[in-house]
Formats: structure tokens, sequence, C-alpha cells
């Protein structure tokens, strides 16, 4: 076993099982709690955040704090912010969670307000949380690095790419650049935002970007992987997407057998960025391995 690795894999399993259960505790206890929040309004941001993702973001979060030996907890606010976002854009993006997305369930007017409070919502939790109000200075690097990675550089930036891509031939930087802007910031500043809040080396820093970096594109190709050969019960959302909406992809460009071996490349860099850490990498090599191995 590789020495940075303190934990076995499945005693990772059973720590982020245990991360799990804690976030959703947080995670519902950040949505408003009445006041002057419209009912219909709570219940469709209520609907699409507590349904069950597989929080793979927030658990980068907390990953990365074990591996810097710090307790994950003073990153609730953080990990509960980038699941916030990601809910956001899962439902501006009108992708399905296994069960009717948002605007079928409500409406497409209600839909896209449960996004905008969504991703306000983020930013509230960020700027009003106690524990990350320790180190303001630390905080605002965090709330700059989020905001960064889901603006027009980042997530909206990315979708934008995607939208204009249709039809379209990429390279292969072509649509690693597009995936990494559209799924790779978010999951960069999730291994990242520990780093921002505590001092850690430049070098340590280097790492978690770079591991960031490398899951991120391998789990969209993934995800790409997925489209086509995975079916909408095992993913929760309708499949051959992409192929329908004659979308650029890794399996278009490279064919299925070279995606997957390309992913796994990807995690195999990731996984030799985790040394020299404090901490225990253990749930951020299982978290990269699950990125590439995953079905749903
Ligand atoms: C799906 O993200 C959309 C992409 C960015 C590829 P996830 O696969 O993380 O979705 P959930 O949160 O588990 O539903
Ligand atoms: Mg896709």
């Amino acid at each position: 076993m590789n020495p940075a690795l303190k934990t076995s894999p499945s005693k990772s399993r059973d720590r982020i099982q245990a991360w799990q259960d804690h976030f959703e505790t947080r995670l519902a206890a950040a949505l408003p709690a009445g006041g002057n929040t419209p009912e219909s309004l709570l219940r469709a941001m209520r609907y699409s955040l507590l349904s069950g993702g597989k929080r793979m973001r927030p658990m980068l979060v907390y990953a990365a704090c074990d591996a810097l030996a710090m307790d994950f907890r003073q990153l609730d606010a953080v990990a509960c912010a980038i699941e916030i976002i990601h809910t956001y854009s899962l439902i501006h993006d009108d992708l399905r969670r296994g069960r009717p997305t948002c605007h079928r369930a409500f409406d497409v007017a209600t839909a896209i307000l449960a996004g905008d409070a969504l991703q306000a919502l983020a930013f509230e939790v960020l700027a009003s949380d106690p524990e990350l109000h320790r180190r303001p200075e630390q905080q605002l690097r965090i709330i700059q690095g989020i905001a960064a990675a889901c603006g027009p550089a980042g997530m909206a930036g990315g979708q934008m790419l995607d939208l204009g891509a249709v039809g379209r031939t990429m390279s292969y930087e072509q649509l690693a650049q597009m995936h990494a802007q559209k799924t790779g910031a978010l999951i960069r500043i999730a291994a990242l935002t520990p780093a921002l809040f505590a001092r850690v080396s430049a070098d340590l820093y280097a790492k978690l970007e770079t591991f960031g970096d490398y899951v991120g594109l391998a789990f969209q190709i993934h995800d790409d992987i997925l489209d086509v050969t995975g079916t909408a019960e095992q993913t929760g959302k309708s499949t051959q997407k992409d192929a329908q909406q004659d979308k650029p992809t890794f399996p278009g460009l490279l064919g299925l057998e070279r995606s997957r071996e390309e992913a796994y490349r990807l995690r195999d860099l990731a996984l030799a960025e985790l040394e020299g850490f404090p901490g225990d990498c253990a749930a951020l090599a299982y978290l990269a391995a699950v990125a590439v191995d995953r079905e749903s």
C-alpha cells in the first residue's frame, strides 16, 4: 500500500459514509427556515438539494482536510456551499437525479428561481459561517475561489463552451479545456479549499490543485462514458444525450476503450500527487478511484 495512505479502502469507505451522514444534517440545516422565503420556493430548493446525490464534491473537501490533518468540521460551510452550487447547476442544466427534474416536478419559473436562490444561498452560507470567520482573510480567499470556479471563467463559462460545441469536432486539448471549466473547476476548488483555509506550503497547495485538476477531468471523461454505456435506471438521468445532441465527447474522440484508459491514466496521475502530506490521503485516493469507477 502507498505509504501516504494510512487507511485501507474499506475503512475509507466507512469513513466517507460517516462524513456523508454528518453532511446531510448540515446541508438540511443550511436551507432557510421559513421566514420570508415563500414555501413554494423552499419546497423546490429542498426537493433538489436533499435528493441524495453522491456528494462527491463535499466529500473531496473533507478528504482534503484529512490529508492536511485538519478537523473536517471546520469546512462544513464550504462543503455545503459547494454542493448547493452544484445542485443549482444541475437544476439549470436540467439534469435528473433519478426522479423527475425540478422543472417538471414544479414548473420552469420555479426551477429557475430555485437555482437562483441556491446560488445566492451558497455565498450567504460562506459569508456568515462563524467557523470560517475565525480566519477572515482565508474566508475571503475561499469565497473568491468558489466564485471564480462557478463563474464566467469556470462552470458557467464551461457550460457556454458546451452549448457552442454542438455539432463541432474538438481536439483533445479543446475538450479537456471545456471539461476543466464546466465540471473540473468546482471539483478542483473542492479539493483545494482546505489548503486555502489552512496555512500550507506552496508544494502541498500545488499538489492538491493538480490532484483536483486530474480528478475533475477524469470524472467528466467517465461521465461521457456513462452517457454512452449507462442506463437511465443506473445513472439516475437520461443517457445517450450527448450523441442525440451531437456533442463532442471523449468517447466520440478516442472511442470507449481509450477513453477508459485515459480516465484511469488521469486517476493514476492524481494518485501520484498524494505524497508528503501531514495527514491521511486514503479518502482522497478512494474518491479519485470512485470518480472513474462509479456507476452513477
Ligand atoms: C453530474 O454530477 C453532472 C456533472 C457535472 C457531470 P454528479 O455525477 O456529481 O451528480 P450527483 O450530485 O451525484 O447527482
Ligand atoms: Mg455529459
